[in-house]
């Protein structure tokens, strides 16, 4: 029901509303971004494995069974490389960017993501990949690259709408973004989103504890 006539401007209009990726509407203006470390090797594992046969085609390149999708998660270099997530109210990752560092003199990095399909379309895939791009330029590297099948319309659109240079070979495609040098307005802007997921996974975190001591009088370990 609503409160005020259509055609009665409200105290909101013309501002951006602030919409959370789990309320399920698009789109999302704020994304609540966290650094994953290994103490999420559950989660990831879990987030990787609630991949149907499709999705694990076009985030790997190949359909990759369990197993490979574990070995995959066993081989993630925490430290090196760089884990973006998404959590839900439940505290299982809605998506995930993995921004691989190439080692040596390429001053490149690798970006893959995934995102659940009740996730999607909300721009959670976008964001992710702009906060990719402030991380590998914060980290000295010049080049963000992108691999997918050239039938992912949803990846070439991220690519395309971040200004890659797209180049189709068959039915691959590798996408470039030339990255700038890092300054103080994007320390500061990693800084905030990384704050920004952080209170929201301690939020999210304290309902799930508060939710289980209330219904069964004891909390459970949610990590
Ligand atoms: C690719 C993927 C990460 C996109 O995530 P997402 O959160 O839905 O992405 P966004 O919402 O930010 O943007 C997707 C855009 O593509 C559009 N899109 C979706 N399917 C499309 C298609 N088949 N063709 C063209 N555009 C498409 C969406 O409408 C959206 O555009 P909009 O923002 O203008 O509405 C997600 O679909 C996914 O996880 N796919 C499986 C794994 C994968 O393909 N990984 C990429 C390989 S590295």
């Amino acid at each position: 029901m609503s409160l005020t006539p259509d055609s009665a401007p409200t105290p909101d209009a013309g501002r951006t509303p602030v919409v959370l990726p789990y309320f399920n509407q698009a789109p999302a203006s704020i994304v609540p971004i966290r650094p994953i470390g290994p103490e999420h090797h559950a989660q990831l594992l879990r987030h990787f494995l609630a991949l149907s046969t499709d999705d694990r085609y076009l985030r790997f390149g190949y359909a990759a069974s369990d197993e490979r999708i574990r070995a995959y998660v066993d081989s993630i270099r925490f430290g090196q490389d760089e884990i973006f997530g998404v959590f839900n109210r439940k505290l299982d990752l809605l998506a995930v960017a993995h921004i691989a560092i190439e080692a040596g003199q390429t001053q490149r990095a690798e970006f893959g993501v995934s995102v659940l399909p009740r996730g999607r379309g909300l721009g959670i895939g976008t964001r992710l990949f702009a906060r990719a791009a402030v991380e590998a330029r914060n980290r000295g590297l010049r080049e963000l690259y992108m691999q997918c099948l050239s039938s992912n319309g949803a990846m070439l659109k991220i690519a395309r709408r971040a200004g890659m240079k797209v180049h189709n070979e068959g039915g691959e495609t590798e996408a470039y973004l030339e990255l700038p040098e890092d300054n103080y307005q994007s320390h500061l802007d990693a800084l905030m989103e990384n704050q920004t997921g952080q209170i929201d996974y301690w939020f999210k975190s304290a309902m799930r504890q508060w939710r289980c001591f209330w219904l069964f009088g004891r909390c459970t370990k949610t990590a």
